[in-house]
């Protein structure tokens, strides 16, 4: 029998750039027709969140709950909600799209210009005790997996599902990561599922020895060693098919584009207040692509949750906080403390 449901509930909330975030009482959300009700059990803290209080990304709304990575147990549905009853677990899809566009139409929904909802970007999201979302936005968790674990799928594995499907990773391809974080160590492991070789590249030993681990056939320290130049060692001078930029500054784009080879794919996934440039010669010399991805599909994160149900790719989790311990997490991550993903539990 689920438990009673409170009329408040205790939150984490964004109040602007360069604001703290803060711990505030809220109304428990009411579920609309076609809604329900999500008790959450874990929220995933990701980098994004950094950029937020930064203010580089920054969508013109608050106050926010943040947090884009929910799992729990529905608590209640609204009214005409057939396939989910309370007690379920499950993981929130966290786009709310219009389903009418041309990219919903096509299977990208993640750049529908008309986004309904989107949770802890521009809608209240995870850190919090309930959030509300559209019933279709629920992915059915199995027993095998954790829901801590279930939460830090929803944007570092199907972020890299998605990047790793964009960027065409195939059979015998050579990518290179840089930058094995929450997403890229996700990322590591997709790309071994597409059949790569993956070279992983960091700063933290820590965090290169759990890309070993999870699968990566190399790694490179960026601190002690030219990533591109160790890149050609390991490909007998040729560069990688693919690389994967998680970091996207000043310091690693060159380096991640001089890691390719002809007609070798650059794709951003992470980015920064620094511009990006390229000598175009060399660009159309070697024929290459730059591209970017960003966030994922409804289909993509059920694939996340059946590839980690199956144990085929391993959530990584560093450490499981409160929700009074969000902000100072957050700080922890940017100082790279954190290998994988932080989860808050409230
Ligand atoms: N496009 C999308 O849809 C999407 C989705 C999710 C996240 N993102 C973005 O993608 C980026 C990564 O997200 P995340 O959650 O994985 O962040 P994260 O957990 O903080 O991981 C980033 C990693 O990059 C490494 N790094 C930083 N500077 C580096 C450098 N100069 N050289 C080599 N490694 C470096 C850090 O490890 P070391 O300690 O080894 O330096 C860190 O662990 C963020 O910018 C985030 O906002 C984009
Ligand atoms: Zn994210
Ligand atoms: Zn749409």
């Amino acid at each position: 029998m689920p438990a009673a449901i409170p009329s408040t509930m205790r939150a984490v909330r964004y109040h602007g750039p360069g604001q703290p975030l803060r711990l505030e009482t809220l109304p428990v959300p009411e579920p609309g027709a076609g809604e329900v009700l999500v008790r959450i059990r874990a929220a995933g803290i990701c980098h994004t969140e950094l950029h937020f209080t930064d203010g580089l990304l920054n969508l013109g709304v608050a106050p926010l709950v943040l947090g884009h990575e929910i799992a729990g147990e529905v608590a209640a549905v609204g009214p005409a909600v057939t396939g989910v009853r309370p007690g379920d677990r499950v993981l929130v899809y966290y786009y709310v799209t219009c389903g009418r566009c041309h990219w919903c139409r096509t299977g990208r929904e993640n750049l529908c210009p008309k986004v309904e909802a989107e949770l802890g970007f521009i809608t209240d999201g995870g850190y919090a005790e309930y959030v509300r979302v559209p019933a279709r936005n629920l992915v059915p968790v199995p027993d095998s997996l954790t829901l801590e674990g279930a939460a830090t799928l929803g944007c570092s594995a199907t972020t890299a599902i998605h990047a790793t499907r964009l960027a065409g990773v195939g059979l015998g391809d050579t990518v290179v990561v840089y930058g094995v974080g929450g997403v890229g160590l996700a990322l590591v492991q997709l790309a071994k599922l597409a059949g790569a070789r993956v070279l992983a590249v960091g700063r933290t030993p820590r965090k290169l020895d759990k890309a070993l681990d999870l699968g990566a056939d190399a790694v490179i320290n960026a601190r002690e060693e030219d990533v591109a130049a160790a890149v050609r060692r390991l490909t007998d001078g040729e560069g990688a098919d693919g690389v994967f930029d998680l970091v996207g500054t000043a310091e690693t784009m060159p380096r991640a584009l001089a890691c390719l080879r002809k007609r070798g794919r650059l794709v951003f996934i992470g980015y920064s207040r620094d511009p990006f440039t390229a000598n175009t010669l060399q660009l159309v010399i070697d024929e290459l692509v730059v591209t970017a991805s960003v966030g994922n599909t409804l289909d993509e994160l059920c694939l996340a949750v059946r590839l980690a149900g199956e144990g085929r790719l391993r959530p990584v989790i560093d450490r499981v906080v409160t929700l009074e311990e969000v902000p100072d997490t957050l700080e922890a991550l940017r100082r790279g403390e954190v290998v994988g993903r932080a989860v808050a539990v409230p």
